[in-house]
């Protein structure tokens, strides 16, 4: 990566805007992330997440605005830009038929990389998959097959990695598995920007939050600045810290979500109840 620009933020994004025919998805969407950190972009589903990472990783054109990656414009450098990242959708790109190795193995081909073999098992042991190496992926847990899709986008050591919702659908002994891997990409150096949908995703995670809502981040800072956001609700001498759901639902409306299952019916519940003791501190 000798042409990239190390001195300057991993991500740059200013005003971009993106609309589908009449629905505007993106309308000013502007953050920064840092070399080397973890980056939460959160929001509802149909928030525009997917849309921004797409954006980022050249497989879509903005309407307006600049989003720089690793210091090259998606817009007129799309191939440095495509060449610094890798992007892990929600949808695993592993192929069942081959064993874990065997993935590996052919990315590393794909990629017109010297020794395939010795990529493969060091990935596999960084992954903690070297036993399950030599197995179908088929056989493989969901979090197992999500740590090699994982793996896979590392081939070519790309300083900057994309997640989307990078554990949707997982059962929470995978979701911790990935988060494990995810903290430990961070700490080799990598860039994350994941995009989620659960608060605790990226509460557990990430440096840095930005909720992304009706097409602008309508808040981006560290896990401790957004709870300073609402104050500690007051019941009689307990202090109580905001969570981060709290803080979430306040900023997009408790109500927006329309109560679609019983748990969204309490979350807002929770939100209303925190809401009228900060105010009161009495109830
Ligand atoms: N290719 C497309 N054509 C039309 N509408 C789209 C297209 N892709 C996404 N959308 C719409 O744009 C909105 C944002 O989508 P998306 O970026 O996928 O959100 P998220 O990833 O946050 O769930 C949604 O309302 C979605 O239905
Ligand atoms: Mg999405």
């Amino acid at each position: 990566m000798t042409t990239s620009q190390v001195q300057g933020p991993a991500i740059q994004v200013q005003g971009l805007e993106k609309s589908y025919k009449e629905l505007q998805v993106l309308r000013g969407v502007d953050f920064e992330v840092a070399r080397g950190s973890i980056f939460a972009l959160l929001g509802s589903n149909g928030a525009g997440k997917t849309t921004a990472v797409k954006i980022l990783s050249t497989l879509l054109k903005a309407d307006a605005g600049t989003a720089r990656v690793d210091g090259f414009d998606v817009a007129t450098q799309a191939s440095n830009v495509r060449e610094s990242i890798s992007l892990t959708g929600q949808f695993a790109a592993v192929d069942e038929i081959l064993t874990g190795r065997e993935n590996l193995v052919l990315v590393a081909r794909l990629r017109h990389l010297k020794n395939p073999g010795k990529i493969a098992d060091d990935l596999l042991e960084r992954f903690s998959l070297t036993e399950a190496g030599a197995r179908k992926a088929a056989t493989y847990s969901g979090g197992m097959r999500r740590r090699l899709d994982i793996a896979m986008s590392l081939i070519g050591n790309p300083p900057i990695i994309f997640l989307d919702e990078p554990t949707t659908g997982l059962d929470p002994q995978a979701r911790i598995e990935v988060w494990q891997t995810v903290k430990e990409l961070a700490e080799h150096g990598t860039t994350v920007l994941l995009t989620t949908q659960y608060l605790d995703e990226a509460e557990q995670l990430a440096d840095r939050i930005a909720i992304l809502h009706e097409g602008r981040i309508i808040v981006n800072g560290t896990l401790a600045e957004l709870k300073q956001l609402l104050p500690p609700a007051k019941v009689e001498y307990v202090e109580k810290q905001p969570t981060l759901e709290d803080v979430f639902l306040t900023l997009v409306g408790a109500d927006s979500k329309n109560g679609k299952d019983s748990k969204d019916g309490k979350r807002g519940d929770q939100a209303a109840t925190t809401a009228a003791s900060a105010s009161t501190s009495d109830k």
